[in-house]
């Protein structure tokens, strides 16, 4: 017997891999935590022993390969598409070593002397979040370059059973609209070719099986750590398994490899749940707080409450009314100013100006210094809005540097938003943008940049006349770490007309992902609870915008937009010198609560659920202490509430539920002569998490668009 099984273990999950010298390592488990001693089937038999092969199949592996191609005989897509001058497109790599560099992590070996190629796939289990991240590296060995059309991060066998896919779609304010489908005979695939991890396919999928929900059922998720061109396939074979492939997206050419040169691949994080999509959420949200968010200063401190300036007075910046706006902040109890698009030359519209990243003279005669003084002397923090990346052709950077803009010689620039796209993978470009950052960094205290990309790149060639996508991206990558190196205690947000980059890659430099533009908290409702499958509450911005809603013309109430705000990174959008004097009241009330609540909310574990009657929760709880929103966003389904079951909130006392905060109505009668609610909204009602798990918590019907904030103490 020469094969040997690679097990690494998590909390909840196990991984086993089966290798042997010479052959292709393939997949025997992913899936719930194995016993110590439960190695004796792997290890007693191979993977091609226990297979019967199909009639006139080929004499193939009897597993899904960990790297699959066409020299291991396996049908499905290889992991590695490549060919030098036409030639040699089969390669064959197999095992040459395992080697382990900690007791959950590996790195395999692989080797094909015939192509010359080498590769290498890291895989590491963390055991406190139960996320496997893997990764590959590819050498040419060869004397001559190599052609790379694909190389997957990672193919990973899909548990059996696990048939239904789930994933983000969604465009332009309407980002993060969870789907869930049936994996069609013929597989299914994802591409994103918009040089940004965009609003329609953002990277990451989850694997169900027909019973999983929320909280019960096998559930697999997988995100690539990537903030460009993707691909995510689920590969179907004749035995009805499921092999899910993702990697980087790669136009022609642009990974190519010259003699000795390797490519690395992002990382694919997956975390495997038996509790369904809330197990996964958990593990996703867990792997971001410890391993992929970088603090200033190494640690989360509570996060200052925003107001932003763009729906408030868009590119109309008038020093005297921004002074005024920054004081009304102040005053209820915001923490963080950031000054939005528009203060920087010639930008009265979106027609010009970006590239040329110094204040407007016109319109802050003295620079930014007055302002950026009265807000701190107000106690608040004062934040920047750029966007680096581009360049409008009305512009003083690109009258100087036309050639600068990525583009097709010979071809009409393709614009959008007015806007092209700056090559920063040419080196005097990051320098020149470097420079100008810097210097407003360096001259002024700001600790916050909110950085924002509005177009897809499109005609994304070089000067050489290459293709660029994905060199930008790692362009990108390199400017934001040169940046924050300079400046710890800058925190960056990432921007992309919205949630349009929103992905593990860019949340290993940025802090915040500005979630959507629409401000419509009904919308908004939706759009949270899409991105909190992905990532924990403190990342996603969420704001009090007007009423009407800037994206949608709906009018909300007050409470209504501050409570579906409450549940992320809370700012505020809005003019609040023209908001009636109890709005602003109100509002001031909800941005206490956050504040009393941040603590939770932005530490504790987060879950999420809809009834059966269409309420959507969320409920975030650190040890003894919860806050629960209940939201009606629509008219509500049914005549009457059925009670709300929550998940378990563990510990062995009873909780104190109080209704703390309510926007909108309870539905005619639902509330008359309600002891119950009497109850919450006084002293609070003593229950047992058991009662509040398997019973449910009583909730009255709603008029659509309200919310019910309930606090759970232990008690
Ligand atoms: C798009 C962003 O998503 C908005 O929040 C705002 O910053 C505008 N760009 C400014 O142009």
């Amino acid at each position: 017997m020469t094969h040997q099984i690679l097990r690494l273990d998590g909390r909840h999950s196990t991984v086993c891999i089966e290798t042997e010298a010479g052959a292709a390592p393939v997949w025997r488990h992913y899936g719930a935590r194995l016993g110590e001693t439960a190695a004796g089937l792997m290890s007693a038999f191979e993977a091609a022993g226990l297979r019967r092969l199909a009639p006139a199949s080929l004499d193939r592996l009897g597993g899904a390969p960990v790297f699959p191609c066409f020299g291991n005989g396996w049908p499905g897509a290889p992991a590695l598409r490549a060919s030098r001058d036409g030639r040699g497109p089969v390669q064959d790599l197999v095992l040459d070593r395992v080697e382990r560099p900690g007791p959950q992590r590996a790195v395999l070996h692989l080797a094909d002397p015939v192509s010359a190629l080498a590769v290498r796939i890291f895989l590491e289990l963390c055991p406190c979040c139960d996320v496997l991240s893997v990764r590959a590296e590819l050498d040419n060995l060869g004397p001559g370059p190599l052609r790379v059309d694909a190389l997957a991060a990672a193919s990973v066998a899909v548990p059996p059973g696990l048939q239904e896919v789930g994933s983000h779609t969604g465009q332009w304010a309407h980002e993060f609209q969870w789907r869930r489908e049936p994996v069609p005979a013929a597989g299914w695939c994802r591409e994103n070719r918009t040089g940004r991890s965009s609003h329609a396919a953002p990277p990451a999928c989850f694997l169900l099986g027909p019973a999983t929900g929320e909280f019960a059922g096998e559930a697999l998720g997988c995100q690539l750590a990537w903030s460009g061109n993707h691909r995510f396939a689920l590969d179907r074979h004749d035995d009805g398994s499921l092999l899910l492939q993702a990697g980087e997206w790669l136009a022609p050419g642009e990974a190519d490899l010259e003699a000795g040169a390797t490519l690395a691949t992002p990382a694919m994080h997956l975390a495997w749940s038996g509790r369904g999509l809330d197990g996964v959420s958990a593990a996703f949200h867990r792997f971001a707080r410890r391993h992929v968010l970088r603090w200033p200063g190494g640690a989360m401190r509570p996060r200052p409450v925003h107001l932003n300036t763009w729906e408030a007075v868009y590119f109309d910046h008038d020093p005297e009314t921004l002074r005024g706006l920054a004081s009304q902040a102040a005053a209820l109890g915001v923490e963080r100013f950031v000054l939005d698009d528009g203060w920087f030359p010639a930008r009265n519209h979106d027609r010009a100006g970006l590239g040329d990243w110094r204040p407007d003279p016109c319109k802050y005669p003295e620079g930014l210094g007055p302002l950026i003084a009265h807000v701190r002397a107000l106690g608040m923090e004062f934040g920047l809005w750029v966007e680096p990346e581009m360049v409008n052709p009305d512009s003083g950077l690109f009258r100087a540097h036309p050639e600068w803009a990525l583009q097709v010689e010979g071809r009409p620039l393709v614009l959008g938003r007015h806007q092209l796209v700056l090559d920063l993978s040419r080196p005097e470009v990051a320098d020149d943008l470097f420079a100008q950052l810097d210097a407003l960094l360096a001259g002024h205290p700001i600790t916050y940049l909110k950085w924002d990309m509005n177009r897809d790149l499109a005609q994304a060639c070089d000067g050489s006349g290459r293709a660029a996508w994905r060199n930008q991206t790692l362009a990108f990558y390199a400017l934001l770490d040169r940046l924050r190196e300079r400046h710890p205690q800058v925190e960056i947000e990432s921007c992309a007309s919205g949630g349009g980059r929103a992905d593990l890659g860019v949340l290993a430099r940025a802090t915040r992902i500005w979630t959507s533009d629409n401000n419509d908290a009904a919308a908004r409702v939706a759009i949270q609870s899409g991105a909190l499958r992905l990532f924990p509450p403190e990342v996603l911005g969420a704001h009090v915008g007007p009423a009407p809603a800037h994206a949608t013309g709906r009018v909300q109430g007050i409470d209504f937009r501050c409570a579906v705000a409450c549940f992320g990174h809370m700012g505020v959008e809005a003019n609040l010198l023209a908001m009636a004097p109890e709005e602003r009241a109100a509002l001031g009330g909800w941005l206490a609560f956050h504040k009393q609540w941040r603590g939770v909310l932005h530490g504790g574990a987060f879950h999420q659920g809809t009834s059966p009657s269409g309420l959507v929760w969320w409920l975030a709880q650190a040890g003894d202490r919860a806050v629960l929103a209940v939201i009606t966003p629509d008219p509500p389904g049914f005549g009457c509430e059925p009670p709300l079951r929550l998940p378990p909130l563990g510990g062995t006392g009873g909780w104190r539920v109080r209704l703390v905060k309510q926007a909108g109505k309870p539905r005619a009668r639902a509330e008359a002569g309600s002891p119950w609610l009497d109850a919450l909204r006084g002293g609070g009602a003593w229950t047992t998490g058991e009662e509040l798990a398997l019973v449910g918590l009583p909730v009255p019907v709603m008029n659509a668009e309200s919310v019910l904030v309930f606090t759970l103490e232990a008690d």
